[in-house]
């Protein structure tokens, strides 16, 4: 058994650990902000996003999100409200960049979806919500916008139900869904909270009213209609709706569901009070040498998510961790199974609404970015000495391959730097074909987003502007068992060999796969790598 600490068990149950996902525009940047706000780590909302749009200006990089209304970047914030530490780690809002949702979703304990109220379950809340569910994670919805004319809140359970497939316990429930919304109805203790809308525009903490449903206060300021529609619809929901079954939360099978107004702060306190008490602080973690609990004493780690050059003016590279176990210190020296070397974890960063400051003491479940010399990939598990690893980070099968060169030969080694560099990040997979003289590099992506900003990266970050030719191809396997050529294939597969030197096959169809498969006695195709990395599909 691991020595565990009682102090480092009360450090652990104070932690939320949390990712939102959402279609673009549904307002994650506005949800993020308000939660900074009532986390009093901005005083005055307005300020995350004046700075995004800073951001814009000083990198090209980050235009292509602008500019599509996505955000590609995903970083974590910190904040502590009412003597819970919260670690927000925010998500790419398309799906092209799922994988990145899914890395990002394994440092998380739970997530929160996030619904726009007037458009209800979006295409790409579809696809983020599978990634999501792959984790088995808990899932809190956020019903957004309400302030606006929005969807019928029983349809909008019922959507979240039929298209989703996870069952949704209201928590509360939204008072004037015509544009006029007025407050929420908690269902636990029967209160009505009315907002008193104020000028700041949602840029300070809203004020309140919140008293049981027949007080004076409540009665004065809620008209007959209000209270007459609220009345019916609660007994429809008390009916037939779900019980709050805690253990089917921590499953990924209830959503408990919040409505509210990101923009107005309308909800977001009530949202934010209820999720902390019922999302989960992080928990044990599988490793190759079983559960770790996160009270051992040992700190453990792993590198969720490498970043190049997000700060245009130091061009640096972070690694972040997701802490585990155990106590991080800062200057500490740290074993890094992979390579067996001991470490040191240098300039330790975290972000505190959108600055980096320097971190002196972390624990399990806080994010960390630390100054990467080149030595850490994606999924590497760090300890204080013990040789466990923590459970790889998966690859998703790339779907969509570009054959990829410098548009100026002499930008040759700046090319081969920033490919290899993005590839690393996780950003893009690279392949070399085999079959022919030359050298020539294929890039292959789970979106076609992912080639886009690979181009813009190329540009302003390497200095190299590409030339792309996508190819025919929509499958990669890898030859796990049998010979690595004078295989029997059909005339447009391809050999190629991935960055570790592996041998692939490149498919156009599943046909030709089959093929392989009945014409190659003893061979073997796997989906993924065989390093430390498990496949998904999306
Ligand atoms: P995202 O990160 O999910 O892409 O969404 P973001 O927060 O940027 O919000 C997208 C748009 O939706 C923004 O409007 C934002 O103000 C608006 N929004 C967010 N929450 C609410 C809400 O509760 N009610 C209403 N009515 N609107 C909301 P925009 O016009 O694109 O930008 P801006 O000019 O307001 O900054």
């Amino acid at each position: 058994m691991r020595p565990v600490s009682k102090e480092l068990a009360d450090k652990v149950a104070t932690r939320r650990t949390f990712a939102i996902i959402s279609h673009p525009d549904a307002g994650k940047t506005t949800l993020t902000e308000k939660l900074l706000l009532y986390g009093g780590a901005i005083h005055l909302a307005g300020s995350v996003k004046g700075r995004k749009a800073d951001k814009h200006a000083a990198s090209d990089w980050m235009a292509i999100e602008k500019e599509r209304g996505i955000s590609v970047t995903s970083s974590a914030l910190q904040f502590s409200y009412r003597g819970i530490h919260v670690n927000i780690l925010d998500t790419p809002g398309h799906q092209d960049f799922s994988e990145d949702t899914y890395r990002t979703l394994v440092a998380a304990d739970s997530a929160v979806m996030l619904i726009d109220g007037a458009r209800g379950v979006e295409r790409q809340t579809i696809q983020l919500f599978k990634v999501c569910r792959m984790r088995g994670i808990p899932i809190f919805t956020f019903v957004n916008k309400m302030d606006r004319a929005a969807k019928n809140p029983f349809d909008l359970m019922a959507e979240i139900e039929d298209v989703l497939g996870i069952s949704a316990r209201p928590m509360n429930w939204p008072i004037g869904t015509e544009g006029d919304f007025q407050g929420i109805y908690h269902r636990e203790t029967g209160e009505v909270e009315l907002f008193e809308a104020d000028e700041s525009h949602g840029a300070k903490i809203v004020e309140s009213v919140r008293a049981p449903l027949d007080a004076p206060e409540i009665q004065a300021r809620l008209s007959e209609y209000y209270k007459s529609n609220l009345a019916d619809e609660i007994e429809l929901l008390d009916g037939a709706g779900d019980e709050l079954d805690l253990d089917r939360v921590a499953r990924g099978e209830l959503t408990p569901m919040f409505f509210g107004s990101a923009m107005n702060n309308f909800g977001v306190e009530a949202f934010l009070d209820k999720f902390l008490e019922f999302s989960p602080a992080p928990f044990g973690r599988e490793s190759t040498d079983g559960l770790i609990d996160p009270a051992s004493e040992e700190f453990s780690a792993f590198v969720f998510k490498i970043q190049a050059n997000m700060n245009p003016a130091h061009r640096d590279r972070l690694a972040f961790i997701r802490i585990c176990s155990g106590t991080f210190r800062k200057g500490m020296e740290a074993f890094h199974v992979p390579s067996g070397k001991k470490l040191r974890l240098a300039q330790p960063q975290q972000m505190m609404a959108d600055e980096r400051e320097s971190v002196e003491i972390a624990y399990p479940g806080d994010i960390l970015g630390l100054f990467d010399p080149g030595v850490y990939h994606l999924g590497d598990t760090l300890t204080e000495g013990s040789a466990f690893s923590y459970e790889g980070i998966p690859v998703f099968a790339p779907e969509f391959f570009s054959r990829v060169a410098p548009e100026d030969s002499m930008k040759r080694k700046q090319f081969v730097k920033g490919i290899s560099e993005l590839a690393e990040e996780g950003a893009i997979q690279t392949f070399r074909r085999l079959d022919i003289g030359r050298e020539e590099h294929i890039v292959g992506v789970v979106g076609m987003l992912q080639l886009d900003v690979l181009r813009v990266r190329m540009k302003s970050e390497y200095g190299v502007d590409l030339t792309m030719d996508s190819q025919p191809f929509h499958f990669v396997r890898w030859i796990s068992e049998g010979p690595t050529s004078g295989l029997s294939l059909t005339s447009t597969t391809r050999y190629a060999k991935d960055s570790e030197g592996q041998i692939v096959l490149l498919f156009e169809n599943e046909w030709s796969i089959r093929w392989a498969l009945e014409n190659n006695e003893g061979l073997v195709l796997k989906e993924t790598a065989s390093r430390n990395h498990e496949a998904v599909h999306d």
